[in-house]
This record gives C-alpha cells, structure tokens and sequence, in this order.
C-alpha cells in the first residue's frame, strides 16, 4: 500500500488525479470504476481541466459507477447516475455509451444487482476510486458486510443516510436502500485509489488503514488488495501512527 499525505484537499485531488491519469495512460481502453461523494469532486475538476486542456483523453476509457440509490426518480438531482454527469461525465470526452451504472428502476432490482456484478466483473476495472464514509464503509457496504460480497441490494445505515442527508432537503428525503457493488467486486479492481480529506475522515481511515482487517470497517478489506494507493490529506491522516513523510 502507497499512502500519499498531502498538505490539503486541494493537494489530495490533483496527486488523486495524476494517479488516475497514470492508469489511462498505462492500457489502451482503460476500465475506471467512479465513486460518488464530495471527496472525489476536486479529483473530478483536475480530471475534467486536464481534458479540456488536450493532455488527457477519456475517449477510449469505459467507466462504472460504485453503487446507485433505490426510490429516487430517474431525473432526481441526487441519483448518483445524475450527480456523476453534471461533476464529471458530461465535463470530458467520454463516448455517451460508456458511462454504466446499476439500474435502479429496473423491476427485479436483486435481478439488476447480479447483471452489474456481471457487467463490472467481465469489464475489468483497471483503477477502483473510492472514499470512505463516516462509519468506515466503501460504495455502499455498510459495516458487518462480508468481504466477499457481490453487488447486491442494501439497507442503508441510520449513520451513512444522516452523512448524505446535506444533499437532501431532510433526512426523511434520504433514500434506505441501494445497490451497490459489493467488497468481493470492488477487491477485483486491479489497482484501488483510496482518498479521504479532513480531520472527520481520521478515525475510518486510521481504522481502515492500521486496524485489523475486519468487516466492522469495510475500507479494511483494502490491506488484502495488493495494489492500493491511498491519498489524504494530513487532517485525515491525523490519527495514523506510521507517521509518513510527504511524498
Ligand atoms: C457515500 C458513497 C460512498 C462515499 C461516501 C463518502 O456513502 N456511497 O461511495 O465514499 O459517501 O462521501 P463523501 O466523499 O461525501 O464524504
């Protein structure tokens, strides 16, 4: 595992985006498995700008979204489908038919949840973007998920819905329920970017990164992954106590 402690989001999101861009570069039709949150905005905008500037194409790549919320209609700003085009889909040079994401209005969502494990798994996602949620989960896998998981429909925690809540309306407005993929899927990824900023990511990520490899904090399962580099900033990297230089 690569840590990267970096001396604020600012900094995170362009070495999080030069770590990306390492990974287009390294395959003719890159795999790029995209993450949802507010983490992964800036690395979104450096992505975008370094397309908009020549120096980086996405015209080859396909790329997969971690999870999706159920109950939200299609043209709800906040599905996670929605939320990825206006931060960053729409802002590069993907084809138009190479932006996957789980349905969630399809009928049989146990049904969609197994064609997605399918899709990604056959695909190949050559880098893996993930943050980490409040209670140490990664997409939607909430703690007691079991290490092996498919992509599959889950309950949200009363915790991760209160975390989403600021992009609602209400707490009430939060959907309970997604499909997500799995810690099983995310682990075949073959390289995992981890990023997390400020000092309200430094108890998941030290849990995560220097606790034992358990279920109770699902961003654990990526000791077992053996190419994993991790981005932070220094207030999320405030609690490690492998004190790592800047690199
Ligand atoms: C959601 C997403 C996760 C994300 C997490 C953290 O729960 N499903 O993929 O990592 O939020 O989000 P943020 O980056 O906004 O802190």
């Amino acid at each position: 595992m690569r840590v990267h402690i970096l001396a604020d989001a600012a900094a995170t999101a362009e070495r999080a985006a030069d770590i990306v861009e390492g990974a287009i570069r390294s395959t003719p039709h890159p795999g790029i498995g995209l993450a949802t949150g507010s983490t992964m905005v800036g690395v979104y905008r450096s992505l975008a700008r370094r397309c908009r500037e020549g120096t980086l194409s996405f015209s080859e790549a396909t790329v997969y979204l971690l999870d999706e919320y159920i109950g939200l209609d299609a043209d709800h700003p906040q599905t996670y489908r929605n939320v990825i085009t206006r931060s960053f889909t729409e802002l590069v040079d993907l084809r138009n038919d190479a932006v996957f994401a789980p349905d969630c209005q399809a009928p049989d969502l146990d049904g969609e949840a197994r064609r997605y494990d399918r899709l990604v798994r056959a695909a190949g996602i050559d880098i893996q973007l993930l943050g980490i949620g409040g209670n140490g989960h990664i997409a939607f896998n909430e703690p007691g998920t079991p290490f092996d998981a498919k992509t599959n429909v889950v309950s949200l925690s009363e915790a991760t819905r209160r975390d989403n809540a600021r992009f609602f309306d209400s707490l009430d407005d939060v959907p309970g329920n997604a499909i997500t993929q799995g810690i099983g899927t995310i682990l075949q990824a073959k390289q995992i970017l981890l990023v997390a900023q400020g000092s309200h990511k430094s108890r998941p990520v030290r849990d995560a990164l220097e606790g034992p490899v358990s279920t109770e904090t699902p961003a654990s399962a990526v000791q077992l992954h053996p190419n994993v580099a991790v981005v932070l900033d220094r207030e999320a990297a405030s609690l490690l106590s492998n004190l790592r230089p800047e690199s």
